[in-house]
């Protein structure tokens, strides 16, 4: 049997303990991840989402132990991208009713076409607000265009006080259980916030809108049942309430100083202006780009207050790193912070001033002059970077 985790509503999904990446290789996926899917059996059984497609085998092969795949009365989507609609087209091909319903968003029956290259499935647009009666149920549904895509939504059980929410309060955790109480509460924030910031804040502004409006419904909520990772129940409006934190240009404070470096010239430098950081309390971190894991470092920029770029200059630009790292700054819509740009060059030196423009493309206050030194620090300018550390730290 599948996890009950209200009355007659059971986790139907998968663990997958293995996953090291997501979308492609965007996301680090340490701690592996889940795809939930749901199914209500009151006098109709509604399944909620499917899995990603490698595991359709498995899925359907637990579907048809429980609760029979021709027992499956309609199937809602709330969002049809592959981690979770994936097992679709074989569920329908194999083994669920002809002319089952599919109840999805409006974009859901134009994405679910054009993936699956089906126009006689049985679709049953749906907008917010829109009902469907289960028995003692009542599923509504509610909309979430662009969080993150054109047809995800959530689908509220009335009557279960369970918000089957979706990617919305998901993490890419595996745990033994289902549940937040299952998981270590700081590796659960922590994988939470790094979802939020690898995934969804590009859509912040979206977020905090949709958030407040639901609300504003005072739907009662005993149960947030995301499609990845544990179930929050333990005091599901903490995870709202983070959200809500997070999509309002949320900092912790702190200052990331960021750089690649051919030798150890800029990687001095960054330590020097660090050094100028903690002589005023600031929190920081340095990290050289050529060993991080990006998505934890995306994660870290979401927080902090103040970011610091660094690169030597190379073939007369910066490091293709840097600049890659820059553009995912300026996509994730990072805002309210400010920033500096530094580096050491042998005889161009362009790469610092290039630095600061694309921050401030990328709408981050840009503090000061870029720094450039030339081949390596002499004492001198160590001092000066000590002290350009401390004028930042002042200005944050
Ligand atoms: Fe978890 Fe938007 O897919």
């Amino acid at each position: 049997m599948p996890e009950q985790i209200a009355k007659n509503i059971y986790w139907n999904g998968i663990k997958d303990w293995a996953l090291r990446y997501f979308h492609g290789r965007e996301l680090s996926t340490r701690h592996g991840s889940t795809y939930n899917s749901y199914l209500i059996t009151d006098e109709k059984t509604i399944l909620v989402d499917t899995v990603y497609y490698p595991f359709t085998d498995a899925f359907i092969k637990n579907l048809e132990a429980f609760p029979g795949l021709s027992n499956i009365d309609a199937v809602v989507i709330n969002h049809i991208e592959p981690d979770h609609g994936g097992a679709l087209g074989r569920l329908m091909d194999g083994g669920l009713r002809p002319g089952i319903p599919i109840y999805c968003s409006k974009p859901g029956v134009d994405i679910i076409k054009k993936y699956f290259q089906k126009d006689g499935w049985n679709f049953q647009p749906v907008a917010t607000g829109d009902t469907l009666k289960t028995g003692e149920y009542e599923l509504m549904f509610v909309e979430m265009r662009m969080i993150h895509w054109p047809d995800s939504m959530m689908t509220y059980v009335r009557g279960a006080n369970t918000l089957l929410s979706n990617d919305a309060f998901g993490q890419h955790m595996c745990t033994s259980g289902f549940y937040d109480g299952d998981a270590d509460e700081s590796e659960l924030f922590g994988e939470a916030l790094k979802y939020y910031a690898g995934i969804l804040s590009p859509f912040s502004k979206l977020i905090e809108r949709s958030i407040e409006e639901a609300l504003a419904l005072k739907l009662p909520i005993d149960v947030i049942a995301p499609s990845h990772g544990v179930i929050w129940r333990k005091d599901p409006v903490r995870i709202i309430d983070k959200y809500l934190e997070w999509s309002r240009d949320y900092t912790d404070g702190s200052v990331v100083i960021v750089y690649d470096c051919l030798y150890e010239a800029t990687a001095a430098i960054a330590g020097a202006i660090a050094r100028g950081l903690g002589n005023k309390g600031v929190k920081h971190k340095i990290v050289n780009i050529a060993d991080a894991d990006v998505s934890d470092l995306i994660a870290d920029l979401f927080c902090a207050k103040g970011m610091i770029v660094g690169s030597s200059t190379i073939n007369n630009t910066m490091f293709r790193t840097i600049a890659g790292l820059l553009d995912s700054v300026r996509t994730h819509k990072l805002k309210n912070k400010v920033g500096a740009a530094f580096g050491s060059y042998g005889w161009s030196g362009e790469a610092p001033k290039m630095i600061a423009e694309a921050l401030a493309r990328a709408g981050i206050d840009v503090i000061g002059d870029p720094i450039r030194i030339r081949f390596a620090p002499d004492a001198g300018e160590l001092a000066e970077c000590v002290a350009f550390g401390e004028r930042f730290a002042d200005a944050l």
